[in-house]
């Protein structure tokens, strides 16, 4: 794992918008695996920016996101395909037909993960995936568990992630119980993994996915076995690293 520090959010977020942008402009046409949360907002702002300095160019560029919620429909404003097109897809020249995410209203389910892993495979594999991490070690929706699924998968969410997303809806009672993911072994797949981390909140989950036991208890700490991770973290994240 290649573990870069910065000062704070700001940093790690310019450093992730350069190795995003780097990716796009060495192979213009590359598929970028893409997350959601507070973390690549930054990340997001970053690459807008760039965008509009004209500096990369995303008209050749497929995106796959890592996960959403179910059942929440796409133009639900705390739905991950909402978040995508406010904060990203609205601003830079990605074509509407290299967009994807999983469908939250999907029936049956089943298909539709199936076919997200036949649409990932089809485009030729993801190039770079960014991630964030939840508080308690996950990485897209794969939660702690004594098992954990290899392909995009409907997941139950943990209470605390229930609890900690919560701040996005009107109450806790709104926050589907229920997520299409990624499976660890999707992620995986990936040739490159750039994860990000900002604030104390991440330091314990950070120590897990660096220095622990590779278990599904933490579901980050699998990246340990991949061979090209980044992981961009600001002081307070990186705070318990020995
Ligand atoms: C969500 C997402 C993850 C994300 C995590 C952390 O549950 N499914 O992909 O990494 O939360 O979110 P944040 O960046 O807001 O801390």
């Amino acid at each position: 794992m290649r573990i870069i520090i910065g000062e704070n959010y700001d940093e790690i977020s310019k450093k992730a918008a350069l190795i995003v942008a780097a990716q796009v402009i060495l192979q213009p046409d590359c598929v970028l695996g893409l997350a959601t949360g507070s973390t690549p907002l930054g990340l997001y702002r970053e690459l807008i920016a760039m965008y509009q300095r004209g500096e990369v160019d995303f008209s050749k560029v497929t995106t796959f996101n890592l996960d959403e919620y179910y059942p929440i429909t796409p133009d639900h404003p705390q739905s991950y395909h909402y978040f995508m097109y406010q904060n990203l897809f609205n601003h830079i020249n990605v074509q509407p037909e290299n967009i994807h995410l999983p469908n939250g209203t999907a029936e049956p389910v089943e298909a539709e993960c199936s076919n997200y892993e036949r649409m990932i495979a089809a485009a030729g594999g993801i190039d770079l995936q960014v991630l964030g991490i939840g508080v308690n070690g996950h990485i897209g929706f794969n939660e702690p568990n004594p098992y954990l699924h290899a392909r995009t998968h409907l997941t139950d969410l943990k209470e605390e992630t229930i609890k900690v997303n919560s701040r996005f809806f009107q109450s806790e009672a709104e926050v589907p119980r229920q997520a299409l993911t990624m499976g660890i072994g999707t992620i995986l797949k990936a040739r490159r993994i750039l994860l990000l981390a900002s604030g104390e909140n991440k330091a314990q989950a950070i120590k897990k996915t660096v220095q622990g036991l590779v278990t599904t208890e933490c579901p980050a700490s699998f990246l340990q076995t991949h061979p090209d991770v980044t992981l961009l973290l600001d002081r307070e994240a990186a705070a318990l690293l020995g």
